[in-house]
C-alpha cells in the first residue's frame, strides 16, 4: 500500500518534471524564434518600440506605419494626405505646368520622392523620419542657423530649380505635416541609423569620365535615357524616371551635383531597388558615374556666389567657386578629393567629408 502511494508520487513526480521542462524548452524556443525575427507579434515591420530603435529593414513603400491612405479624413490628416502627394507628385500641385501658375514654386517636373525616395522613408536615401526633430540646425550655406522652412526651400531652389515656397503656403504647411508624421515616434534629436546617404571610400584619383559613360550606358540608362532626359508617365507631368540632366534636371547649386554627394546617393540607391546593405555598385563605378553625370549641361542657379558667406565651410566638391583655397575648379569638380581634404585639415583644422 504505502509502496503504490510512493510510486503514484514518483509518476506525479515524473510527469511534473516532463510537463515543467518541456514548457521550459518551449518557451525558449519561441523566445528565440521571436529574438531571430523568425515569427512577429507586430502588424507591420516598423518596429517603433519605447528605446525608439526605428527598424526600417523592410522598406518597400507602403507599409502600413507610413501608409497614409490608411488616414482617416479628419482636418489634420487630411493636411497630412496633401502633403505627401505634393512629395509624391509634386509637379502636379507646384511644378512649371501646373494648372495654377502662381503656385509654380518648381523650375522642373522633379518630385521630392525622386531623391528622398519610398515619399521619404528609405534608408540611406535622404530619409525624412525624424527630420522635424533635427531642425532648426546650423546651415554652411548660410552660415546660420536654418529653419526647416529654410531647408525645404533650399531643395526648392536648387534641387528643383525653383523659388522659395512661402512659409505660410498651404503647400508648405502641409509638407511639414506630412514629415511631423513621419517622424512621429522619432527620437528627440531625430537622429538613428539610415538618415543621410552611405559613404562610399572616395578613390584616391579623379574622376574617369571614360568609365563613367560606361557605367552610364550599362547600368543606368535602359531607364533614365541615352540622353540623360528621363521617362515620364504616360500623359502626366509626373517622371517614372527622373532626369539626370538637361533643362528638366536639378541645377548647378543642388546638393547632388556634388560628385561625392551624389556617388553617396547612387551607391546605396541606384540601380533602382538597390538598398544600402546590398549595394550593386563599387565605390569606384559609383564616384565615376556621379562625376559623369555631373559634368553635363544643367540649368545654372543665379547668385552662386553668395553661398557659403564663410568660404571655409563650403564643401570639397562644390563645383562652383569662390573657394579660399587655390585648387583649380576642375579639382574642386572632378578631384582627387584627398589633398583638398588635406589641406582644410592642416590649414584650418577642418575634417571635410563632401
Ligand atoms: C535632385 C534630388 C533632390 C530633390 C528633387 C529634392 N531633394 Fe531634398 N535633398 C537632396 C539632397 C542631395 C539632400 C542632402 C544635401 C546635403 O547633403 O547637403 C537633400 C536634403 C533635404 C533635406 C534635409 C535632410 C536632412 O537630413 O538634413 C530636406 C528637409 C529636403 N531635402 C526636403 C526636400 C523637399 C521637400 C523636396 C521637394 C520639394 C526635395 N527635398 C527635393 C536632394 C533632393
Ligand atoms: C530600373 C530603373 C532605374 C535604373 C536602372 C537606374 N535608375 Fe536612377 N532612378 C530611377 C527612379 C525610378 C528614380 C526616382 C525614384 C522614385 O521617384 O521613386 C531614380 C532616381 C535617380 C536619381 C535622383 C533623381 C534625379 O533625377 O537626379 C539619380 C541621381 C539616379 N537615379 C541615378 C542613377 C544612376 C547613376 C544609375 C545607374 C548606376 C541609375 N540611376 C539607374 C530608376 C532607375
Amino acid at each position: 500500500m504505502e509502496d503504490q502511494e510512493f510510486q503514484n508520487k514518483i509518476k506525479r513526480l515524473a510527469y511534473s518534471s516532463i510537463f515543467f521542462g518541456s514548457s521550459l524548452i518551449f518557451i525558449g524556443l519561441l523566445i528565440l524564434l521571436i529574438h531571430f525575427n523568425v515569427i512577429s507579434f507586430s502588424s507591420n515591420h516598423y518596429n517603433i518600440n519605447n528605446s525608439y530603435v526605428i527598424n526600417l529593414d523592410f522598406q518597400e513603400p507602403y507599409q502600413e506605419y507610413f501608409d497614409v491612405s490608411l488616414l482617416d479624413d479628419s482636418k489634420k490628416n487630411k493636411e497630412i494626405k496633401f502633403g505627401y502627394q505634393l512629395f509624391k507628385n509634386t509637379p502636379n500641385y507646384i511644378g512649371p505646368n501646373n494648372d495654377n501658375l502662381e503656385r509654380a514654386y518648381a523650375g522642373n517636373n522633379l518630385s521630392c520622392n525622386n531623391c528622398h525616395l519610398y515619399a521619404g522613408t528609405k534608408k540611406y536615401a535622404g530619409s525624412l523620419i525624424g527630420i522635424i526633430q533635427r531642425f532648426p540646425q546650423f546651415r554652411g550655406r548660410e552660415n546660420k542657423i536654418g529653419t526647416i522652412e529654410e531647408r525645404i526651400n533650399g531643395c526648392m531652389e536648387r534641387s528643383m530649380n525653383g523659388r522659395v515656397m512661402p512659409k505660410d503656403s498651404k503647400e508648405m504647411k502641409a509638407i511639414i505635416s506630412y514629415m511631423k508624421w513621419l517622424g512621429r515616434d522619432a527620437p528627440e534629436d531625430g537622429k538613428f541609423e539610415g538618415t543621410g546617404f552611405l559613404t562610399i571610400k572616395i578613390p584616391k584619383r579623379p574622376v574617369d569620365l571614360t568609365k563613367g559613360k560606361s557605367v552610364f550606358s550599362n547600368m543606368c540608362s535602359v531607364c533614365h535615357g541615352e540622353n540623360g532626359g528621363g521617362e515620364k508617365l504616360p500623359n502626366s507631368n509626373v517622371y517614372k524616371y527622373p532626369p539626370l540632366w538637361g533643362d528638366d534636371s536639378f541645377n548647378n547649386g543642388a546638393g547632388m551635383n556634388r560628385v561625392i554627394t551624389a556617388a553617396n546617393f547612387i551607391k546605396g540607391n541606384m540601380p533602382f531597388g538597390t538598398t544600402y546593405d546590398s549595394p550593386v555598385l563599387t565605390d569606384e563605378e559609383a564616384y565615376d558615374v556621379a562625376g559623369y553625370i555631373n559634368q553635363q549641361h544643367r540649368p545654372t542657379k543665379p547668385n552662386l556666389e553668395l553661398d557659403f558667406p564663410d568660404l571655409k565651410r563650403k564643401p570639397v566638391s562644390t563645383p562652383y567657386p569662390p573657394y579660399v583655397d587655390d585648387f583649380s575648379i576642375k579639382q574642386h569638380q572632378l578631384g582627387p578629393f584627398q589633398p583638398i581634404m588635406e589641406f582644410y585639415k592642416e590649414k584650418y583644422n577642418m575634417i571635410k567629408t563632401k
